[in-house]
């Protein structure tokens, strides 16, 4: 990797960052007049806990635009190559995770997961989507659909033939693991909230 490559894959891990690391739940619920979603449900920024304010149009807004910052960094970094893309959806995840607007302290990475997935593979959205969505009708746990359709999302990879995606959602997948220790737990002890209870 020359000098050139590097700056390049620098600045689309730094520009997906940027991206990544609107906190839209924050900002829509902001605007709306609901205060601080991280003081209500969870304490998270997403969609899911959106969705506990009661505004079903919010939270939905939530999950497109968190997934769709994810897509627009990997679509806008395609053009400097296969590389730059998946530094670029790495840089979005992280930005998600972890924005410094909020002294790092972000997302637990779903939307943004499905929105990187869905400019590198749409086929295997379809996995994640058809994954999630039986779950969460079967059991009405938001963070379980997700940790499982995750878990499932390097291995569908794999099988689609793109061994370099699946290895960064690998990682992705590893983060977004980790980010949910605390539903994990609830999980666990059958304390988890369903879908759509409030908080
Ligand atoms: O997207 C995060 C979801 O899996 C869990 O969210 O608010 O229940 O922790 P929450």
């Amino acid at each position: 990797v020359g000098a050139a490559d590097f700056a390049v894959l620098a600045t689309c891990l730094v520009g997906g960052y940027l991206l990544g690391s609107i906190p839209f739940g924050l900002i829509f619920t902001r605007i709306a007049g609901l205060g601080d979603v991280r003081a209500i449900g969870s304490g998270n920024i997403g969609a899911t806990n959106v969705l506990r304010t009661g505004r079903k149009g919010l939270a939905a807004a939530t999950l497109l635009c968190d997934a769709l910052k994810g897509t627009a960094a990997v679509l806008l970094a395609a053009r400097f190559g296969e590389t730059a893309a998946l530094a670029a959806g790495l840089g979005a995840f992280l930005g998600h995770l972890f924005p410094a607007w909020l002294g790092f302290k972000g997302g637990k990475g779903v939307a943004t997961f499905i929105g990187v997935l869905l400019a590198l593979s749409p086929l295997a959205v379809l996995g994640f989507a058809a994954l999630w969505l039986g779950l969460a009708f079967a059991l009405r746990y938001s963070s379980l659909s997700a940790l499982v359709a995750s878990a499932a999302t390097p291995f569908v990879l794999w099988a689609l033939g793109e061994p370099r995606a699946a290895l960064l959602f690998l990682v992705l997948a590893a983060l977004l693991w980790w980010k949910h220790a605390p539903n994990i737990r609830r999980l666990m002890a059958g304390t988890e909230g369903r879908i759509g209870q409030k908080g």
